[in-house]
């Protein structure tokens, strides 16, 4: 077991416990902190099993518990669902000494973290994530929020968890192609802030594929210190730090929009994006010739895409398009997060369209 604790001022340090079968530790945990009446909010693919262990564990502690399961799928982080779960919430006269426990991937993470955000002004909220995206990204650092029909996360709140609980047993139950698309996430990491995980990261691409609990546990581990490093440098993304985070992001989102959401997982999308951003950034001279390839060798002996060749013809006009709207470009010229060698990146402005359609050309 590792407890990595991030740090930000007093109100608002948390630990983030990962290791193997973890969740009986989460009572004791929250009871020590006053808790005494938890809402678990569970993702329906988990409730059963991992919400079910948390909710034992809070009742274990002495900690009176209100399960609400959410519908898989990121449908569930509507307005609708926020609104179904803050009635709930008032009917069972929930009130700041109540702490809201999300048992779930991302999708509940930041729907569970964005009512505990806005409940009562503010209730305390603890994450249970149980995929590697959420192990790795979104159970870390606050942001929680839900979507609109105009675009997803447009409605949200910076809100740090309490406390996060990293189980990687967990992460036994979750489809192969769910977890893969998580390793593009860490495969992130290496690349913007680590050469030595990234080595590391080759070196046991195998193992990392089939869930070797050793290798599973180190990826995890060092995802989250890297994370929670750069969340401590720049909680609400005003310094530009936590920007790196976007390395791959700008292309990714612009390959969700145009494939339609659901075609590509989120990680999938960002392991294309990351090789666009590797070659456009070799282009450019700002990186050597031989890292695009390597860290393609990298992503595909993960099992992910590293081009859109089976995703089909995606319109290059589109994506530009999509791509001078995203909010990291500013003025409607191309902005990109790209890396200068594997362990840094620049958030780069007004890149030439010409080099970008070159890029997407493949
Ligand atoms: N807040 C942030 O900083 C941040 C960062 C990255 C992503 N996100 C958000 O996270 C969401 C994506 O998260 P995700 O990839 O975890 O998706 P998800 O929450 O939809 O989970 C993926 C699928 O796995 C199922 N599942 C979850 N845990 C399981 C388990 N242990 N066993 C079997 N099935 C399981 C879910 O029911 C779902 O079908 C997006 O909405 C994205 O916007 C937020
Ligand atoms: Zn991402």
């Amino acid at each position: 077991m590792a407890v990595i604790r991030l740090h930000l001022p007093p109100d608002r340090s948390y630990d983030i416990v990962c290791g193997r079968g973890i969740l009986g530790q989460i009572g004791g945990r929250l009871s020590a902190t006053g808790g005494r009446r938890a809402v678990v909010i569970a993702d329906a693919a988990v409730s059963a099993t991992h919400g079910r262990r948390v909710a034992e564990s809070l009742a274990d502690s002495g900690i009176q518990v209100l399960p609400v399961e959410i519908p898989a799928g990121e449908g569930s982080k509507s307005v609708a669902e926020a609104g179904r779960v803050w009635g709930l919430l008032a009917d069972q006269a929930v009130d700041r000494n109540t702490h809201v426990v999300a048992v779930g991937g991302g999708v509940v993470g930041d729907l569970a973290g964005f009512v505990a955000a806005t409940f009562a002004r503010g209730i305390p909220v603890w994450q249970v994530p149980t995929t590697l995206v959420a192990q790795v990204d979104s159970a870390i650092g606050g942001k929680t929020g839900i979507n609109l029909p105009a675009g997803k996360n447009l409605v949200g709140a910076f809100w740090q968890p309490s406390g996060v609980f990293a189980d990687i047993d967990a992460l036994a139950t979750l489809p192969h192609r769910e977890y893969v698309s998580g390793l593009a996430e860490v495969v992130k990491y290496g690349m913007i802030f680590d050469p030595d995980f990234f080595a590391w990261l080759e070196a046991n691409a195998a193992d990392l594929v089939a869930r070797s609990p050793d290798q599973l546990m180190h990826a995890v581990e060092r995802s989250a210190a890297l994370k929670a490093a750069v969340v401590e440098r720049d909680e609400r993304e005003i310094t530009g730090a936590r920007a790196a985070l976007n390395y791959g992001h700008t292309f990714a989102h612009a390959f969700e929009t145009a494939a339609g959401y659901g075609r590509l997982l989120h990680g999938e999308a960002v392991a294309i994006g990351m090789s666009c951003a590797a070659r456009l950034a070799a282009d450019m001279g700002r990186l050597a010739a031989d890292i695009p390839a390597r860290q393609d060798a990298l992503v595909a002996r993960l099992g992910l895409p590293v081009s859109l060749a089976g995703v089909g013809p995606l319109d290059a006009d589109e994506l530009l398009a999509i791509m001078a709207r995203d909010k990291k470009s500013l003025d409607r010229r191309l902005r990109f997060v790209l890396p200068s060698r594997i362990g840094a990146v620049a958030l780069v402005g007004d890149v030439d369209e010409a080099r970008v359609r070159r890029v997407l050309a493949g």
